[in-house]
């Protein structure tokens, strides 16, 4: 057995948290012979409700937890973290703007980029879900300067998935019969879901998605709106927002990131854009289609980028750099 790593989850006593802690404690994300030291942030008010999760997850008697830690300081939580998943954050509220929920935001991912830096390993894996995801993300890497840009990822792994499974409920196959659906941009409703690129295995035979489809109509109009409109769907459903998909997404994630991606496949995170080759400006925290190999993303080069596609990723890029203007504002400000 190896040396146990150290992982740390924030929001510990949320509800994606819920559905996510189990699959990191079982060996589904590192491995099941990479023992793990668990740390759970929360906020002292949730210290309670924690004290249950970590009840819980002592119960499940799990052999690769070797420790399990619940605080709500930053000082402890941040410790020589070799991986750290950032999922709580300020929810919306009733009546607040987006505008507002940006700023409460960002002043949590300055101060966790700024604990990331004090504490951390240098190689620090850092994974921001907490929306606005992209940004936080992208404030969490500008206060951890010590710690490379290339080690700070957010999550678009829930729409890419979404992405997945409706092109294989369309076409009545199962969601590991289609890869390299790709989603470009912001983890909102701007970003944009490409199957231009998509492969599905139909019949025993590997066939783009646009040809086995013959629907150029339904993947340009509705597939996208579905795709970017989910989230929302979800929560008006269950009057609560994705978390079991959200804490599969995270999994899939982290463990590519671990174990690098399938030869010949592609998966979709937010990362920084510097030097891309899809014309997207550099310093934004934008979402592209990756392979991964020795822990380490590299951006798929040498797609062909249609009209329709260079207008929706050109779009989502302009939300993100507005995104990014108002927080460094508010930031220089605060
Ligand atoms: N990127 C994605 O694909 C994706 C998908 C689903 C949800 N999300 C986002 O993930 C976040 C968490 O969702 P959830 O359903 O688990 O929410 P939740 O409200 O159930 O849990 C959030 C937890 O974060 C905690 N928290 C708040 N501020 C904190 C801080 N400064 N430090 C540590 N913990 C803090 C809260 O106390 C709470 O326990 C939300 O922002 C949600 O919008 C992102």
């Amino acid at each position: 057995m190896s040396e146990p790593i150290r992982v740390l989850v924030t929001g510990a006593a949320g509800q994606i948290a819920y559905s996510l802690l189990y699959s990191i404690g079982n060996g589904s994300v590192f491995g099941k012979d990479q023992p793990i030291i668990l740390v759970l942030l929360d906020i002292t008010p949730m210290m309670g409700v924690l004290d249950g999760v970590l009840m819980e997850l002592q119960d499940c008697a799990l052999p690769l937890l070797k420790d399990v830690i619940a605080t709500d300081k930053e000082d402890v939580a941040f410790k020589d973290l070799d991986v750290a998943i950032l999922v709580g954050s300020m929810p919306r509220r009733d009546g607040m703007e987006r505008k507002d929920l940006l700023k409460a935001n960002v002043k949590i991912f300055k101060c966790q980029g700024a604990a990331l830096e004090k504490y951390a390993k240098k190689t620090v894996k850092v994974i921001v879900v907490g929306n606005p995801a992209n940004t936080n993300c992208l404030t969490a890497c500008k206060s951890a300067p010590s710690i490379p840009k290339e080690n700070f990822s957010c999550l678009t792994r829930l729409d890419h998935n979404r992405a997945k499974a409706q092109i294989a409920l369309k076409l009545g196959v199962t969601s590991d019969d289609v890869k390299n659906v790709i989603i470009w941009g912001n983890h909102s409703s701007t970003q944009y879901p490409d199957v231009s690129h998509a492969k599905v295995k139909l019949h025993g035979k590997e066939v783009g998605v646009y040809d086995a489809l013959k629907d150029d109509s339904w993947l340009k109009g509705e597939f996208i709106t579905t795709v970017q409109q989910r989230g929302a769907a979800v929560i008006k459903a269950r009057k609560l927002s994705s978390a079991m998909s959200a804490a599969k997404a995270i999994c899939d994630h982290v463990r590519d990131i671990w174990f690098g991606t399938p030869e010949g496949e592609f998966v979709s995170m937010g990362i920084i854009s510097d030097g891309n080759p899809y014309g997207i400006p550099d310093d934004l925290l934008y979402s592209f289609p990756v392979t991964i190999k020795n822990k380490t993303w590299k951006v798929v080069e040498g797609l062909t980028i249609n009209d329709f596609s260079r207008e929706k990723m050109d779009l989502t890029a302009k939300e993100l750099a507005e995104e990014k203007e108002t927080a460094f504002e508010f930031l220089s400000s605060a």
